[in-house]
């Protein structure tokens, strides 16, 4: 069945059943590898993606659910890896795997859309479900910190408060 979907800022037509999770759609029908299958149960988040503007998981997302939709896959954060996230998470390093970082990164981006300043219960809550193995935790906190303070004005100086240590 033809599902139109704008994702990325391109629409496209996907001729999938209607119950494929948008997960396999993005995957392995529009072959964008960012977003990543962790549990397929809805509970890791690393398969996170914008859908209107929302996080959502994609693996439990039906294709039919975001039939005329806009969708951001992490592809479509910026063309040039200049995303505030982005250039936070390469100055701090935050990756240690890096399986979970997608999810994470769009789970924050979500975040950051609506609230420009967030404090750490904000990034806390945002966050919240979205898992990594490898306990880099802190070290996304503080990103997301240093994400704001670079979408705001561009400074360079780390943010004075909030965050918590550095690699865990
Ligand atoms: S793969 Fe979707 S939440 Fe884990
Ligand atoms: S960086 Fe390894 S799971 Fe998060």
């Amino acid at each position: 069945m033809p599902f139109k979907l704008t994702v990325n800022g391109r629409p496209t037509t996907v001729d999938v059943p209607a119950d494929m999770p948008l997960l396999w759609v993005i995957r392995d029908v529009l072959d964008l590898k960012g977003t990543k299958y962790g549990c397929g149960i809805g509970q890791c988040g690393a398969c996170t993606v914008h859908l209107k503007g929302r996080a959502v998981r994609s693996c439990q997302t039906p294709v039919s659910a975001a039939a005329n939709s806009e969708i951001t896959t992490l592809e479509g954060l910026s063309h040039d890896g200049t995303h505030p996230l982005q250039v936070a998470w390469q100055e701090l390093d935050v990756p240690q795997c890096g399986y979970c970082q997608a999810g994470q990164i769009m789970s924050a981006a979500a975040l950051l859309a609506k609230t420009a300043k967030p404090t750490d219960e904000d990034i806390d809550a945002a966050m919240n479900g979205n898992l990594c193995r490898c306990g880099t935790y802190l070290r996304i906190r503080k990103a997301v910190h240093r994400a704001a303070v670079i979408a705001k004005n561009g400074s360079r100086s780390l943010p004075s408060t909030g965050g918590g240590a550095g690699r865990p």
